[in-house]
């Protein structure tokens, strides 16, 4: 309200946003083992996440501002981590989704440290997290009307040594992702590369 009492009919100025997560994201070595997984599967009525979409979702931060943004880069940098190793070793379904995932059965504890510490760290960010704990996984394709059986397969073998800031665009093709900043774990970290 303005001082004659009249309200301001100026449209209110929202921050800009970017929709963003943090991921372990595919060399090319480990995207075409995922992408012979996904060819190997007999599965119909289902869409298949583009090759170049597929990553593992560490923390899902939604639309945030440039302050957060900055806040949550922040928090990673911080983090030193180690590098481990990440068997993709089952496939799994959530039937309410239709999602159909590669799933790791063993979940490492720098893994599990990483997550954590993420998670702890950008709540400091005020941004409202996800409180569901964290399933290692690669979705693979989404509304798949049939359930499967798990079954085993050959095992992905992912060497992880670094984690990444991810964007998320939606486009007329459908979600397009892309890279911001990643982050090398271990003590000989060097700190962010902007991508
Ligand atoms: P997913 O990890 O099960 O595939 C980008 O949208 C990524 O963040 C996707 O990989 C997606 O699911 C994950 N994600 C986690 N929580 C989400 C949410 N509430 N909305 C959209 N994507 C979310």
């Amino acid at each position: 309200m303005n001082a004659a009492g009249e309200t301001s009919r100026l449209p209110r100025i929202e921050a800009p946003t970017q929709r963003l997560f943090f991921a372990l994201w595919p060399s090319e070595e480990v995207r075409s083992g995922l992408a012979e997984v996904m060819a190997s599967l007999d599965v119909r009525r289902a869409k298949p996440v583009p090759a170049e979409n597929l990553h593992i979702t560490l923390l899902f931060l939604g639309s945030v501002t440039t302050q957060t943004r900055t806040c949550a880069e922040k928090i990673a940098e911080g983090i030193a981590g180690h590098p481990f190793e990440l068997s993709l070793d089952h496939i799994g379904f959530w039937p309410k989704s239709g999602i159909l995932w590669l799933g790791a059965r063993e979940l490492p504890e720098s893994l599990a440290a990483l997550v954590r510490d993420l998670h702890l760290g950008i709540a400091g960010c005020g941004i409202d997290l996800d409180a569901r704990p964290f399933s290692p996984h690669v979705t693979l394709m989404r509304k798949a009307l049939v359930a499967r059986r798990e079954r085993p397969l050959g095992a992905v073998a992912w060497r992880v040594d670094e984690f990444v800031l991810v964007e998320s665009k939606a486009t007329r093709d459908g979600s397009h992702y892309q890279v911001l900043t990643s982050w090398r774990l271990g003590a000989d970290s060097c700190g962010a590369q902007a991508s």
